[in-house]
This record gives structure tokens, C-alpha cells and sequence, in this order.
């Protein structure tokens, strides 16, 4: 699960999938491989995205699985490991997930930021989804701005040789889905990619901060996450 931006909704969207997923009685684990800008909780960090998508998956994976590589200043992977005086380590990634990957029958991974961000000198997201061989799931604000970064993130991913099994269009904010903008990306992306294009999702702060299995099965409709689940079948 990538998406376009930072904040664009990968995490509520994720969730919501992975509730629906264990909705409909799938044994469904999450990753949130990397995290930065972890919030401090008495003696310890927490990195919400990892509690979020393990509350809503029901895994009771432990955390430093689930998130083998954390940093705690809100920056870029390899900026904040740069200044942290360490590397992102590709090996800790792959060997926590091959772990939850036999735990589970499916497991969804969400990505940071957005397909090229940084891991290190050489590695991006894209590079990362690549080597755990994952399709993408791009989320895409629902408004204005959404064919351009939908477009280059799509480009990004294909040129690394990541499928992308579909996107799901997110209004993460008040009105966008209603835009002229919001009204007409569904059409407009669906004449440019050849790939299935989800959504808009409604705008719902309670939902998204509580993922609810039937919100996203009310916008999208069952038949629809079927298709998406299938197509994103490991490579
Ligand atoms: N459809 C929606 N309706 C209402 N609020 C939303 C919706 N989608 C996302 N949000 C809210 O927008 C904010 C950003 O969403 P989220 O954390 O899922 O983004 P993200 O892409 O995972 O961000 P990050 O790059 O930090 O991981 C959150 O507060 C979330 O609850
Ligand atoms: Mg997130």
C-alpha cells in the first residue's frame, strides 16, 4: 500500500482493508516496515501507523516485526537514519517480513511517504516493494492534483518493475470527493491507466480514525475489494 503523499490516507485505508479482510475471515497480517516520527509514550515510542494497522488486522505480531526498522525524528528514512548515525537495513525488512509471511494468508504492507522516497543511498519504496516482490496499491487524494501524482507515482513503480494491482481514490479531506476536480479523476484516470481505479472514499474522520470494515465496503463495494485483493496476489 503506497500512495501519492505523506498523509494521503495509506494508513486509514489499510486498515479499513485489513478489517474487512478479517470480516470476511481471512487470517490477515500487517507491516508498516519502516516508521518515522515516532510519539513518545512514558518511557517508550509509539509509532501509530503500526498500532492503527495492527488493532484493525487483529495480528498479534510483535511490534518489531511488524515495524522492523524505526526512527524517531518525522523525516525521510534515509535522512533520518543519516542523522541518527544509522542505515536503513534492507536485510531486517525482509527477514521480518518472510517471518510474517508464513504467519499469515495474507499480509498487507504499507509503505512511507510516497513510491520514491529515499531508504538509503541507493533504495527507494518502489525498490522495496520490488524486492519483497509486492504489487502496489497506490491511494491517491480524490481532488484536485490527484492525475499528476497519481501519474508520476504510477511511472515511478512501473519503472522499477512494480505492478500496480489498483488505486483507491481517497477524499482525506471535506469536499473533495464533491469537487469538480474529485467528480471527474475517476473517469479521467480510468481513460489514461489500464488499471482498476477505486473510489472516491468517502470523507469520514470517525472512520478513518476508527477503520470500519463496512465503510470501505459501502464506497468501493464487495465485489470491487474482491478484484483488488485477487489482483494483488504476490508476484
Ligand atoms: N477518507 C477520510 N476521511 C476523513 N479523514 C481521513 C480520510 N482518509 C484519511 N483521513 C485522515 O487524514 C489523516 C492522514 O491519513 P493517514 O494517516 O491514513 O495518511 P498516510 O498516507 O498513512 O500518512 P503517512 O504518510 O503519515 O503514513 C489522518 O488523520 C486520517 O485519519
Ligand atoms: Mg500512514
Amino acid at each position: 500500500m503506497t500512495g501519492t503523499d505523506t498523509g494521503v490516507g495509506k494508513t486509514a485505508i489499510a486498515a479499513a482493508l485489513a478489517a474487512w479482510c478479517r470480516a470476511q475471515g481471512l487470517d490477515v497480517g500487517v507491516m508498516k516496515p519502516i516508521a518515522t516520527g515516532l510519539r513518545r509514550a512514558g518511557r517508550g515510542w509509539i509509532n501509530d501507523d503500526a498500532r492503527r494497522l495492527r488493532a484493525a488486522s487483529g495480528s498479534r505480531a510483535a511490534e518489531a516485526l511488524i515495524t522492523p526498522v524505526a526512527f524517531r525524528e518525522p523525516l525521510a528514512p534515509a535522512v533520518a537514519a543519516q542523522r541518527a548515525g544509522r542505515r536503513v537495513s534492507m536485510r531486517a525488512i525482509l527477514a521480518a517480513y518472510h517471518v510474517l509471511q508464513r504467519r499469515h494468508r495474507l499480509l498487507i504492507v504499507e509503505g512511507i511517504g510516497g513510491a520514491l522516497v529515499p531508504l538509503n543511498d541507493r533504495d527507494t519504496v518502489a525498490d522495496l516493494a520490488r524486492r519483497l516482490r509486492l504489487p502496489a496499491i497506490i491511494v491517491s487524494r480524490a481532488g484536485l492534483g490527484a492525475i499528476n501524482h497519481t501519474l508520476l507515482s504510477v511511472e515511478a513503480l512501473r519503472r522499477r518493475r512494480v505492478r500496480i494491482a489498483g488505486i483507491i481514490l481517497n477524499a482525506e479531506s471535506q469536499g473533495a470527493a464533491a469537487s469538480l476536480a474529485g467528480r471527474t479523476n475517476p473517469v479521467a484516470l480510468r481513460r489514461l491507466l489500464r488499471v482498476p481505479i477505486l473510489g472516491p472514499v468517502p470523507f469520514s474522520p470517525r472512520q478513518a480514525a476508527r477503520p470500519d470494515a463496512a465503510w470501505l465496503e459501502q464506497s468501493l463495494g464487495r465485489d470491487a475489494l474482491r478484484r483488488l485483493l485477487s489482483g494483488a496476489a504476490e508476484d
